[in-house]
């Protein structure tokens, strides 16, 4: 039998800002974050062999399906008939786009992959974008009767603060902590500090949530060039290793769900994240996790292992800031970095790879050597995670 043992790394990464970019097309923003990671790897279109694009409302928002062959045309990789898909996973579909060209590599059936997320959110807005991204949810249980993505953030978050006895500040502080970080990222939405006084007295969205408690709707993109072991020795290239790659689902609507402040998704892809890597929780200099709300940080660190259930309010202070004994989103996360859906996941992997690479600026973690990336489709029906490291 062939045992396969073809290690994956990643060699560049590029991305757009994230944020209101009305003067950037869809495939401007995938064609600029791509040919960012290219040149960053130092690789020629002829090296690639595959891409995948992840995407997650294009069809619904701009009008435009295919986004796999679009990313090929406009790059100008068409011609070479490169095989270019897309991947829909929701809110998660950057994670999903890069395991599977991490798949792909490990299967040996590529050498280099570029892999792409890209999202066009801010182009049509009120009741129009509310709708459309709530399609995420499930439509006939949750968003037919007025569900939002924020409304079910609130309703979990409701019932995790009675049950624990937690406070609202400790989620303006995950807030306060994304935004800090945030405004050292030139890449970032948002780049203003926020106190805890703005941050718990922001206009309402759906109570306890308000809308420093929100990621934004962005427009954005990124990509990073993934590259087998067998090619970076031949072509004397260095990068960063995809230690794990694990997913695991949840039911779609969260009235289904035995607890709904439990992310099972989040935990049983961790679990096997963390076996698949060999690596342990104490070993993680930073991570990048899926907070879409406030809320989320909360049980995401939990489920990911990192507190007790109902206890990470106890980290929010002090061990999560880029200083701190577990950095969490030195980014800005999804609240001040921005949330282009499709391009969340393959964000992350960016940022990751400036950390792990000594490239990351003013968002430095020291000494960092293993990055968690954790991206969720929407309330957590799936959970993707990344180890990356040495
Ligand atoms: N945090 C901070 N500022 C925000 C913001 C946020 N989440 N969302 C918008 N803003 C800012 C805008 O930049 C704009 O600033 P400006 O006046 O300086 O230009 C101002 O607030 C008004 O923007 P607008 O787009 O009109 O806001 P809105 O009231 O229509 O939307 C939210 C605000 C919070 C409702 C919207 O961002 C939202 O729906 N977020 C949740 C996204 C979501 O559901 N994600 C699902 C993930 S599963």
């Amino acid at each position: 039998m062939k045992v396969l043992s073809n290690e994956v790394y990643i060699i560049g990464a590029g991305e757009t800002k994230f944020g209101e970019l009305w003067d950037k097309s869809l495939r401007n923003l995938a064609v600029e974050a791509g040919l960012k990671a290219i040149e960053n790897a130092g690789i020629y279109s002829k090296d690639v062999d595959a891409i995948y694009g992840a995407n997650s409302l294009a069809g619904i928002i701009n009008k435009q399906e295919n986004i796999g062959a679009l990313i090929a045309d406009f790059s100008g990789l068409s011609a070479d008939g490169i095989p270019s898909l897309r991947v829909e996973s929701s809110t998660a579909s950057g994670a999903a786009a890069l395991r599977d060209a991490y798949l792909s590599i490990k299967s040996e059936e590529y050498d280099v992959v570029v892999v792409g997320g890209v999202e066009k959110m801010t182009d049509i807005h009120g009741s129009d974008i509310l709708e459309k991204s709530s399609s995420i949810l499930d439509r006939e249980w949750e968003a037919f009767f007025g569900a939002t993505p924020a409304a079910m953030a609130a309703l979990i978050a409701r019932k995790y603060m009675h049950d624990f006895n937690v406070d609202k500040e400790a989620l303006s502080m995950f807030s306060v902590n994304d935004h800090l970080n945030g405004s050292k990222n030139p890449d970032a939405q948002f780049r203003n500090k926020l106190t805890l006084q703005q941050a718990m007295n922001a206009t309402a969205v759906a109570d306890p949530l308000n809308m420093m408690d929100c990621s934004p709707l962005s427009d954005g993109a990124a990509a990073v060039v993934l590259a087998s072991e067998n090619y970076m020795k031949k072509n004397k290239k260095e990068g960063v290793h995809i230690l794990s790659s694990a997913v695991a689902e949840d039911y779609l609507s969260v009235g289904s769900r035995q607890s709904i402040y439990t992310l099972t998704s989040t935990k049983l892809a961790a679990e096997k994240a963390f076996r698949k890597a060999g690596t342990k929780r104490d070993d993680i200099s930073f991570m990048e996790v899926h907070d879409s709300f406030s809320i989320y940080g909360l049980l995401e660190l939990e489920d990911l292992g990192f507190a007790e259930k109902g206890k990470a309010n106890k980290l929010v202070y002090d061990d999560i800031k880029l200083e701190g004994r577990l950095p969490v989103n030195p980014s800005g996360g999804l609240k001040a970095k921005g949330d282009p859906y499709g391009a969340v996941g393959v964000g992350q992997a960016v940022d990751a790879y400036r950390q792990l690479t000594g490239k990351a600026g003013d968002n430095q973690i020291k000494n960092a050597r293993y990055g968690l990336l954790h991206n969720m489709a929407g309330t957590g029906a799936s959970s993707i995670i990344h180890i990356l490291g040495e």
